[in-house]
């Protein structure tokens, strides 16, 4: 469904990512073993909100380092997008790293949103529509996990399109879905001979890895533990949050920080009238983080028709953007 209110500057188009509602997500995911659950459900309001805090904090480096490299490589980066591109951004958050890229552009750019939790989608896009009242702002409820129809008026709209994937998001994917959603990336964008900028967290020591997944404040530990705080509110299951413990840790081979709710008893949850019942020690797995050596990345990309133009890395070798051409 779409819907457009013409006194709101931004067009809205709900494309009911709920559809995989959270109830159905969670009873699959607590029947298998392992148990796991798809890290998109963190997000409602509150996660959401969490996840800013993350951003904030001093062993998160990935916003931080990020947004300084998109800073200090402004006009380089806004010379290879144009001066009149679209920029498509899958899961927008709280769209506040394009604001770098709008500064730097200073032309007649575009923007469309893409978020899966909509009242931070809207929240977010409303209040950058009104700080650049001549910014044509597009907002997209949508799950970008999954292929998405974009309306058409979007796809058409004028302007060389660019997908702004930052954040490292790429890295909830494993191998197959991250080649699928950069080749679908790529069909999107090869009409148009469009090109995306994406932010690619780097592989680095372990130490550092696991400081920023297990923040000393405790802050990931509640975003990871809002999942249950959620099932409980909107489920009405009954998990004891104090029962289940947060932990993060770095899987070398695979190259990926992983995370996990773990129980800290045997014991039983309930939703609805089923009954989910963990050991001792019994973990459900909640998140990959993959980490990308700059080559490994471009390899990926280049396999479904990308062709590399230029990557940015901080002094610390920690984060990295990659500009890339569709061919
Ligand atoms: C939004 C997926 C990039 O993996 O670093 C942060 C999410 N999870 N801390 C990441 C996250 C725990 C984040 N991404």
């Amino acid at each position: 469904m779409t819907a457009q209110n013409l006194s709101d500057p931004v067009a809205f188009y709900d494309l009911r990512p709920e559809n995989e509602n959270f109830a159905d997500a969670m009873r699959a995911g607590l029947s298998r073993y392992p148990k796991s659950l798809p890290c998109k459900f963190f997000y409602d309001q509150r996660g959401s909100k969490l996840f800013d805090q993350i951003c904030a904090l001093d062993e998160y480096y990935v916003t931080r380092t990020e947004t300084a490299l998109l800073i200090s490589n402004a006009a380089e980066i806004a010379s290879h997008l144009g001066r009149d591109c679209h920029l498509i951004e899958f899961g927008s958050g709280s769209s506040i790293k394009v604001g770098i890229l709008l500064t730097a552009l200073r032309g007649q750019v575009s923007y469309t949103a893409i978020d899966i939790s909509k009242d931070h989608l809207r929240a977010s896009t409303d209040a950058l529509a009104q700080k650049n009242p001549d910014l044509l702002v597009t907002a997209v409820c949508a799950d970008y996990t999954k292929p998405i129809d974009l309306p058409s008026e979007i796809v058409k709209q004028d302007g060389a399109p660019v997908v702004f994937f930052p954040g490292s998001s790429i890295g909830n994917f494993t191998a197959g879905p991250a080649l699928e959603f950069l080749a679908q990336t790529a069909d999107l964008l090869r009409p148009r001979n469009g090109g995306l900028l994406i932010g690619a967290d780097l592989k680095k020591d372990e130490d550092i890895l696991r400081a920023a997944y297990n923040d000393s404040r405790g802050i990931t530990a509640a975003f990871n533990l809002n999942l249950l705080v959620r099932a409980n509110a909107e489920l009405g299951a009954n998990f004891d949050i104090s029962a289940f413990h947060h932990d993060a840790i770095y899987n070398a081979s695979l190259g990926r920080i992983e995370m996990y709710l773990v129980s800290d008893r045997q014991q039983s949850v309930k939703i609805g009238s089923s009954s989910y019942s963990f050991a001792e020690g019994e973990a459900i797995h909640t998140e990959n983080s993959h980490k990308y050596g700059v080559e490994q990345f471009q390899a990926m990309a280049s396999a479904v028709g990308f062709e590399p133009v230029k990557v940015w890395i901080d002094e610390e070798n920690l984060f990295s953007v990659h500009f890339l051409r569709v061919i």
